[in-house]
């Protein structure tokens, strides 16, 4: 894995300057000096992406490209689609199926924005390889209105001001579906632990807290 550490970045610097004969090889000023801990600054904060992306590209090379096709419901339509062993479920509904209702923030599995239900099951569908969803059945939030009536969690949260730029809402509310059926949070506090995969940057959480509580308890 490539990876990138402060002395061997100075290091770096003093060898390309030291070997440049346009620069004095000693008595480096206060300016040079500044400017070595500067980029030393910049090559920490590149560091992840560049490993990230090493990685990234280390498993595309390793994986083949191959495809298949893969047959599963969503949001009780039968669906066929041939993909890429390596597409994620996630990108399989925004990209393929054109149901951007599922949303991408982090992509990595951390705040709970892509999340949908897999056999009434929740998921983040960002870490899920479509290929894994053969024969299954996916709800998103698209799915969730039935006969033209919100379902009860959509309600709730429209009731009780359960978001602001609505951007984690579709993964919220996939959640908490998931969250009730699960049938294991029986507290407020069991509600918000149970909660917690899912991130909200506007912190909306204690009116999504209200919301659940109401189809909780209906
Ligand atoms: Fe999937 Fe953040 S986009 S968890
Ligand atoms: Fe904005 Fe949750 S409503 S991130």
């Amino acid at each position: 894995m490539l990876q990138l550490n402060v002395s061997q970045l100075i290091n770096s610097i003093k060898v390309e300057e030291n070997n440049n004969p346009q620069k004095p090889k000693e008595g480096s000023t206060r300016r040079q000096f500044l400017g070595q801990i500067g980029l030393a600054g910049v090559g920490l904060q590149l560091a992840p992406l560049i490993s990230k992306a090493a990685g990234v590209a280390a498993l595309n090379n390793a994986l083949p490209a191959e495809s298949i096709t893969l047959n599963f419901t969503v949001n009780s339509t039968k669906k066929s689609l041939m993909l890429d062993t390596r597409v994620t479920l996630l990108d399989a509904l925004r990209e393929k199926l054109h149901m951007a209702g599922s949303k991408k923030g982090c992509d990595h599995g951390q705040c709970g924005a892509c999340t949908v239900l897999l056999d009434g099951r929740r998921i983040n569908s960002c870490l899920h390889l479509a290929v894994m969803c053969e024969g299954a059945e996916v709800t998103t939030i698209e799915g969730l209105a039935s006969g033209g009536e919100l379902h009860p969690m959509q309600a709730a949260f429209l009731k009780h001001d359960g978001f602001q730029c609505g951007y984690c809402t579709p993964g919220q509310i996939c959640s908490a579906v998931g969250l009730l059926n699960e049938g294991h949070a029986h507290t407020d506090d069991e509600i918000k632990e149970l909660m917690s995969g899912n991130i909200c940057r506007c912190g909306a959480y204690n009116n999504i807290l209200y919301a659940i509580k109401e189809v909780q308890n209906a």
